[in-house]
C-alpha cells in the first residue's frame, strides 16, 4: 500500500468509498491504525483531554503538539496525517499560520487542521499559498466551546445551517482541500456536503459525508472519564484491559509469583560452560 495522499483521497470521494479517520498521538497507536488501514490519522489537539488530562483543548500548545506529530509520522507508513493547529497558533495573525502550519510539515505532517469558517479563511489561503494542505473544521469547535455556549450540537436550525454552508464554501475558495464537520445533525452536514466539491468528513454528524472521524481513546474504550458521546461506537475496553493486566502484576509481585524462573538470566552459580545470553534490546 503506497501512502494516501489528497488525490487518493479525492478519489474515494468520486468512488463513493467512505475515508476512515482516526485520531493518533503515540507511535504504536499510529502503527496499529496505519497497519489496520485507516486512511487518515489526526494528530488532534484532544491530545490535551485524551493524554494529558487536561480539561479543555485551549490548555495545550505547539511545543507539546510537534512531540506528538513526530511520534505518529514516525508510526504511519500509509495513512495521510493531519496535524491539528492548537489555540492561538494560528488566529493571530497569517505569519504564525504559516509558521505552526510548518513546524507541522517539518514533523512529518502531510497536512494541517484549523477550527473555523469564514473568520479562519484568511489564515487557510496564507497558509495553503505557502504550500501547506490545509482541512478546515466547523460545526462544534472545542477551541471557542466558550463561545458556543459549550459543547453543543451545531446546525440545528435552518439558519445555522445556511452558515454553515457558507463557513464550509469560505473556506473552500480558501484552498482548503477537505473539511471536517463536528455535531450536527445528518441533513445538516448533508447540506455542507452537497455545497462543495472537496471531501467531506465528519465526527458526529451522520452518515452523508464522505469519511468517519473517531477519536482514537473513545472507539478503544480507552478514555479516562465519564463522557459517552451518542455519535461514539466503542470497538475494545482496552483502559479495563490494561487496568486489569496491571492488577494482576500487582497481585503476583506481592504474592511472590512474579518472576518465576523463565523470567530471570541464569548466571555462572547456575550455567555451566555455555556463551552469555544477550540481554534483549528495543529497536
Ligand atoms: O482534536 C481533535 O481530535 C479534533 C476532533 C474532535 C475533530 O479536532
Amino acid at each position: 500500500m503506497g501512502k494516501v495522499t489528497t488525490t487518493t483521497l479525492a478519489g474515494l470521494k468520486a468512488r463513493g468509498t467512505p475515508a476512515v479517520f482516526v485520531t493518533s498521538y503515540d507511535y504504536p497507536t499510529a502503527v496499529y491504525a496505519d497497519r489496520a488501514g485507516a486512511d487518515m490519522i489526526l494528530v488532534g489537539d484532544s491530545a490535551a483531554n485524551t493524554m494529558l488530562g487536561l480539561p479543555s483543548t485551549t490548555a495545550i500548545g505547539m511545543t507539546e503538539m510537534l512531540v506528538f506529530a513526530g511520534a505518529v509520522c514516525r508510526g504511519a507508513r500509509h495513512a495521510f496525517v493531519v496535524g491539528d493547529l492548537p489555540f492561538l497558533s494560528y488566529q493571530p495573525s497569517d505569519a504564525s499560520a504559516i509558521r505552526n502550519a510548518g513546524a507541522f510539515v517539518r514533523a512529518g505532517c502531510d497536512a494541517v487542521k484549523c477550527e473555523g469558517g469564514r473568520r479562519v479563511a484568511r489564515r487557510v489561503r496564507a497558509m495553503a499559498e505557502a504550500g501547506v494542505a490545509v482541512m478546515g473544521h466547523i460545526g462544534l469547535t472545542p477551541q471557542n466551546a466558550a463561545q458556543l455556549g459549550g459543547y453543543r450540537v451545531q446546525g440545528k436550525t435552518r439558519a445555522a445551517v445556511e452558515a454553515l454552508v457558507d463557513d464550509a464554501r469560505a473556506l473552500e475558495d480558501a484552498g482548503a482541500f477537505a473539511v471536517l464537520l463536528e455535531a450536527m445533525p445528518p441533513d445538516a452536514a448533508a447540506c455542507v456536503r452537497d455545497a462543495l466539491a472537496v471531501p467531506v468528513y465528519g465526527i458526529g454528524a451522520g452518515p452523508h459525508v464522505d469519511g468517519q472521524l473517531l477519536i482514537a481513546h473513545d472507539l478503544l474504550g480507552n478514555f479516562v472519564g465519564d463522557i459517552r458521546p451518542r455519535f461514539v461506537k466503542r470497538y475494545a475496553e482496552v483502559g479495563a484491559a490494561i487496568e486489569g493486566a496491571f492488577r494482576a502484576y500487582a497481585d503476583d509481585v506481592r504474592a511472590g509469583r512474579f518472576p518465576g524462573p523463565e523470567h530471570w538470566y541464569a548466571g555462572e552459580m547456575q550455567m555451566a560452560a555455555s556463551a552469555p545470553e544477550p540481554v534483549a534490546s528495543r529497536p
